[in-house]
């Protein structure tokens, strides 16, 4: 049994990672500020599930109980609010990054830290991206991620700090939601919603703009493997499918499955939107054993079901 940290732990990919980690026999304490996540996504758990509810900047501050194995470090400012408040996304992404690797240094705890694949920007031909191609963030957000993936770097070789880096493509599964006070619309989980619930779809540009989908358990399964794997200098992973789906197919397949046609609207393409996404998980798979296993319908179905239990606007 292991003691792990996980911050950001009440979100959508947090509590999956949480309910795995308990599921696998370890002891998990979570550090979140609620910004974005809800203490209901880990209800059926929370006896077994220390909690901190508080900014993953000010750590230095928290008194913690336990010494940490590792640290899964996931807290993050949406990267859809990250143009409109970008001081807010340098506190939580930056300092973020720094006080989670500070309290690594003095637990010796190794750190997963779960960047995004956003950073290289787009393919223009539709081949896929790896972790050898060139960097072209057109965020703050993803231009805090790369730097927070720098600070892992700099502690391990100057203080030793074990890390880890993985970068998602776009995850989508249960307990993702829309949160309009952030700005935040993640795609699969917003169609599901204006489909089941009748609404508007409103899709930016044409729609032929293209994500690399990975369902939230694959993403965990990555993750953890990146914990457990003898990786300790920051390296970097890509959790991916290495598949293109349009944002006009993730549609259609919504509709098919809700059983419903949507009512369409299009709007003006969003500012830093990414045009083409495909990643290829190679090293991951060679050096994590990491490999997808959920097809899109699998996870598709297995978001709607969660939603039509759940969902009541
Ligand atoms: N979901 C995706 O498609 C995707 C893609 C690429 C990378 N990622 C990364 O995966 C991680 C998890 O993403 P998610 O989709 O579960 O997001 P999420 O918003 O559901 O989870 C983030 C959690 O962090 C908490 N949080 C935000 N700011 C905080 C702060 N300053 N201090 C403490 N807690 C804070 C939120 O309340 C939330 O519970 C993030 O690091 C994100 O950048 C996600």
């Amino acid at each position: 049994m292991a003691k792990y940290l996980v911050t950001g732990g009440f979100g959508f990919v947090g509590s999956h990672l949480v309910e795995e980690l308990i599921k696998n026999g370890h002891k998990v304490t979570v550090l979140d500020n609620l910004s974005n996540g809800h203490l209901n996504n880990l209800k059926h758990v929370s006896k077994e599930v220390m909690s901190y509810i508080g900014n993953v900047e000010q750590l230095q501050s928290t008194q913690f109980v336990e010494t940490f194995d590792g640290i899964f470090h996931l807290a993050t400012a949406p990267r859809s609010s990250s143009l409109k408040d970008p001081m807010r996304d340098i506190e939580s992404n930056c300092k973020g990054m720094i006080a989670v690797l500070e309290l690594a240094k003095s637990h010796n705890a190794k750190v997963v830290f779960t960047s995004n694949s956003g950073i290289y920007g787009s393919t223009t031909d539709g081949s896929a991206i790896n972790e050898r191609s060139i960097n072209n963030p057109t965020t703050p957000y993803d231009a805090n991620k790369l730097v927070s993936e720098y600070y892992c770097k700099i502690y391990h070789n100057i203080y030793g700090v074990r890390s880890a880096v993985v970068r998602f493509a776009t995850v989508y599964g249960e307990r993702q939601v829309v949160n309009e006070k952030l700005n935040w619309r993640p795609l699969v989980a917003t169609f599901v919603k204006n489909v089941l619930n009748n609404e508007d779809v409103m899709i930016n540009g044409d729609g032929e703009q293209t994500r690399d989908l990975i369902y939230v358990k694959d993403a965990v399964q990555g993750v953890i493997k990146a914990m457990d794997s003898s990786v300790v200098d920051a390296d970097i992973f890509l959790l991916s499918t290495n598949k293109e789906t349009s944002v006009n197919q993730v549609l259609i397949a919504v509709e098919d499955i809700v059983e419903k046609k949507a009512r369409i609207k299009h709007s003006e393409p969003l500012k830093g939107d990414i045009r083409r996404m495909r990643y290829d998980y190679s090293k991951a798979k060679s050096k994590l054993g990491f490999e997808p296993k959920y097809t899109h319908r699998d996870g598709i179905m297995k978001l709607v079901e969660y939603s039509r239990a759940h969902l009541s606007n």
